[in-house]
């Protein structure tokens, strides 16, 4: 009788394992058919979907255990790179280049043509101002460096014109020659060929902001929206809202656009940054990176390699 109890008790203790196992499971894999259905993704063979299910599970944990922990400035979740490792979405989606030439001596040595003052707002947002347009998104293509560009100019635009009229990424694709459409590109060499085009948007110099100096940021934001560049890793692709303040990528490799910065209710100061992810990625498509966080360089290497288009 005693055998017989401990036997049950153990075949009870394996089924119950096992199907909180198969439970756990199958939550999982629901979690990823709302996702699928969601983001509109589809896999061509019962292999990719195996494979992607494994890695949107990873990601899944990942993001959770990260926001049960809480007591962070920041929040993860789910968004349409969620199957994605961070490499295949380090190569895939981001495509920024920094110039060689550009040692970080010669960054910043253009003058500044504003003067740096005490006098600046606590909060600022060019969206108020009317001088941003819709997220765009610039889906498989590395090209954020062409999103960017074009966000400056858009809002330079703006700022001298009184018109905010949305340009084309695709133009700057086509015909900068110096980068690589779709296989990554540079910001200024993107500047220069609009320059020298006749464009519809006619800009006629580009400026530095003094590398690693987010006091002249701040004051380069003010006057417009600039072009900055991160170092994307794994908590960044699957951001999801408040101030991030977590890992990076070990290297600059994604081209982003400040428009504003802030200062939260608990104090956290931010960068308020446009991504070109689409309106499903972090904040409606919008970011805020930590401000000022001690480190030369910023955030992720923000304060690292800006720069902004003059008109
Ligand atoms: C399944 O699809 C993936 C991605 O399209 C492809 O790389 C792989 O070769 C396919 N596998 C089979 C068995 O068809
Ligand atoms: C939250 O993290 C900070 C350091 O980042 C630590 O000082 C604090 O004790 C933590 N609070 C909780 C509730 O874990
Ligand atoms: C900056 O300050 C200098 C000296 O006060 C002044 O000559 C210059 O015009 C100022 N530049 C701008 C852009 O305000
Ligand atoms: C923007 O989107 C890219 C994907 O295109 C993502 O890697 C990155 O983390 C997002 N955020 C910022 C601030 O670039």
């Amino acid at each position: 009788m005693k055998h017989l109890i401990a036997v049950c008790i153990m075949l009870w203790a394996c089924s119950y394992t096992t199907m909180s196992q198969t439970q756990s499971e199958s939550s999982t894999n629901e979690a990823h058919q709302q996702w699928m259905m969601k983001y509109g993704r589809t896999y061509t063979n019962n292999s990719e979907l195996e494979k992607r299910r494994k890695i949107f599970k990873e990601n899944l944990e990942y993001i959770e255990n990260f926001n049960n922990a809480g007591n962070k400035s920041y929040k993860l979740g789910l968004n349409p790179y969620s199957d994605l490792t961070s490499e295949e979405f380090i190569a895939s989606y981001t495509g920024l280049k920094v110039p060689s030439h550009l040692s970080s001596t010669k960054i910043g040595s253009k003058a500044l043509l504003f003067n740096l003052s005490d006098d600046v707002p606590t909060n600022f947002d060019w969206r108020e101002q009317g001088a941003v347009t819709y997220v765009k998104n610039q889906g498989n293509c590395e090209c954020c460096w062409a999103s960017t560009a074009v966000a400056t100019i858009e809002g330079i635009v703006k700022i001298k014109t009184g018109n905010l009229i949305s340009l084309s990424e695709q133009q700057l694709i086509d015909c900068d020659e110096r980068s690589h459409g779709c296989h990554k590109g540079y910001v200024v060499t993107a500047y220069e060929s609009i320059i020298q085009s006749k464009a519809r948007a006619q800009i006629n110099n580009f400026h530095y902001v003094t590398a690693n100096d987010e006091q002249q940021l701040l004051q380069a934001v003010l006057q417009q929206p600039v072009s900055a560049s991160i170092a994307v890793g794994r908590e960044f692709y699957l951001y999801r809202e408040g101030v991030y303040s977590g890992t990076c990528g070990t290297f600059i490799n994604h081209g982003v656009t400040i428009i504003g910065y802030g200062i939260t209710e608990e104090g956290v100061k931010y960068w308020l940054i446009k991504n070109s992810s689409g309106e499903y990625w972090g904040e409606s498509g919008y970011m805020r990176v930590l401000r000022e966080n001690g480190e030369n360089g910023g955030q992720c290497g923000i304060a690292m390699h800006v720069v902004y288009p003059i008109m």
